[in-house]
């Protein structure tokens, strides 16, 4: 089985949780990383699961990951597991700016998820990672956190 990893990260926290989340599935599936902006519709074909990773970015995801997301035709995500996460700031680490912002627009996460859903995905589970600043670091043991979870889905999508 194969599963695929695209993600997006400016200060390379949600990378480390890409690469994680490659570690954990890679028990299962044979896995690929790519970064949003290199990532074409054409790799999700031939997939049996599709992860997708953002930053949280006043409540959204990127625009890399966007142009990722809005290039895959309907057809290609048929029957493909999906499932997504993010990082974002616990209430406690955030300006009262952004903590308002998160109140109000929510998570990356849950929105990638639901555009998957609308392109005919299997959805099969979001999550939520934490970092403590705007540039991390990321809370202490997140990426085995991460690990765990894509072990988890490689057993929920079964
Ligand atoms: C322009 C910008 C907007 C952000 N907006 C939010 C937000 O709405 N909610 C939140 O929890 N964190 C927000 N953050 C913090 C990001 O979650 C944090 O920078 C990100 O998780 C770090 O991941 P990265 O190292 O992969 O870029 C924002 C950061 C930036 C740079």
């Amino acid at each position: 089985m194969k599963s695929l990893v695209v993600y997006d990260s400016v200060y390379g926290n949600t990378r480390k949780i890409a690469e994680a989340i490659k570690e954990g599935l890679s028990e299962k599936y044979e896995t690929k990383i790519i970064q949003a902006s290199e990532a074409k519709a054409e790799d999700t074909g031939n997939i049996d699961l599709l992860v997708v990773g953002s930053p949280t970015h006043g409540g959204w995801f990127t625009e890399d990951v966007k142009g990722f997301l809005n290039s895959i035709p309907e057809e290609l995500l048929k029957n493909t597991a999906v499932a997504s996460f993010d990082t974002s700031m616990p209430q406690e680490g955030q300006s009262f700016f952004v903590k308002l912002i998160t109140r109000i627009f929510g998570n990356a996460a849950p929105r990638i998820l639901k555009v998957l859903g609308k392109e005919g995905a299997k959805i099969i589970d979001s999550e939520i990672f934490w970092v403590l600043g705007k540039e991390g670091p990321l809370k202490e043991g997140e990426e085995e956190r991460a690990k765990q979870w894509a072990e988890s889905l490689s057993n929920k999508k079964v």
